[in-house]
């Protein structure tokens, strides 16, 4: 891991108007922006590193990227965590959200590292694949050798990602090569949590049809348990 890196992180994490908030008794103050950092601060809690590292270790323990290798983030947030733990291994990280808060803050945090790149958009709107399209082929997704998605509670199950009517190959089959490792959770009574699921056997049934399994873990909260899978698309 970078030191650099995680002074940078630091940095943006202990603002000005977070050290303001702490000597302040006014809790009306700046409350939206106090409201924006706490969301930054979260993605660094204990609980994070512990889930995310799980994922991490996993992946790493499979040996399958290199310096070659590109990986994609589905519901990125702000990169924290994976972003510093594959930098350094890889040619490039693509990581997209669809908040534009989340976006332009990751931007300013990593705006000294190339080899990430993050994108406003939602990952289900077909026009954030264009812009990746160079060819007849879409080529992000021959490039692509690992998929991440720690926020699969957020959004619909990834067998659906890609609207097969729309499309003579589903957007999972394009992939050559490439692995997935994703996470979700049972934190039922967090109300942005709109797709939880109860066990891993129910996180398995949201997997596209040519997902292998390779991975499965859990890592307990205090919140509900989180699940990890981890796998690779088959052709
Ligand atoms: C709270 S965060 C991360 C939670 C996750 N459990 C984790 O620890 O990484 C969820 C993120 O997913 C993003 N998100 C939700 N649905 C999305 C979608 N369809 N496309 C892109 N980003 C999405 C949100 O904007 C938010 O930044």
């Amino acid at each position: 891991m970078d030191i650099k890196l995680i002074q940078i992180i630091l940095d943006n994490l202990i603002t000005e108007s977070m050290r303001d908030f702490a000597n302040t008794s006014d809790l009306k103050k700046n409350r939206l922006r106090q409201l924006r950092e706490k969301d930054l601060l979260d993605s660094y809690s204990p609980n994070q590193f512990k889930s995310k590292l799980n994922l991490v270790n996993h992946v790493k323990s499979l040996n399958i990227l290199n310096k070659d290798s590109e990986i994609v983030i589905f519901g990125c947030w702000y990169g924290s965590i994976l972003v510093p733990a594959f930098y350094d291994d890889v040619k490039l990280i693509t990581a997209i959200d669809s908040d534009r808060r989340v976006i332009l803050k990751s931007r300013e945090i990593y705006k000294d590292y190339p080899k990430v790149d993050f994108i406003e958009g939602d990952v289900f709107d077909k026009r954030i694949w264009h812009r990746f399209k160079e060819d007849d082929d879409w080529d992000l997704f021959k490039r692509c050798n690992l998929v991440i998605n720690t926020s699969c509670e957020h959004m619909k199950p990834m067998k659906e990602w890609g609207p097969i009517p729309e499309y003579k190959t589903p957007w999972w089959k394009r992939f050559k090569n490439t692995h997935f490792a994703f996470q979700s959770n049972a934190m039922f009574d967090i109300p942005t949590h709109t797709n939880c699921v109860n066990n891993i056997e129910e996180f398995k049934k949201q997997l596209p049809e040519n997902a292998e399994v390779l991975i499965e873990d859990e890592v307990p909260d205090e919140r509900g348990t989180r699940f990890t899978l981890i796998g690779k698309m088959c052709n």
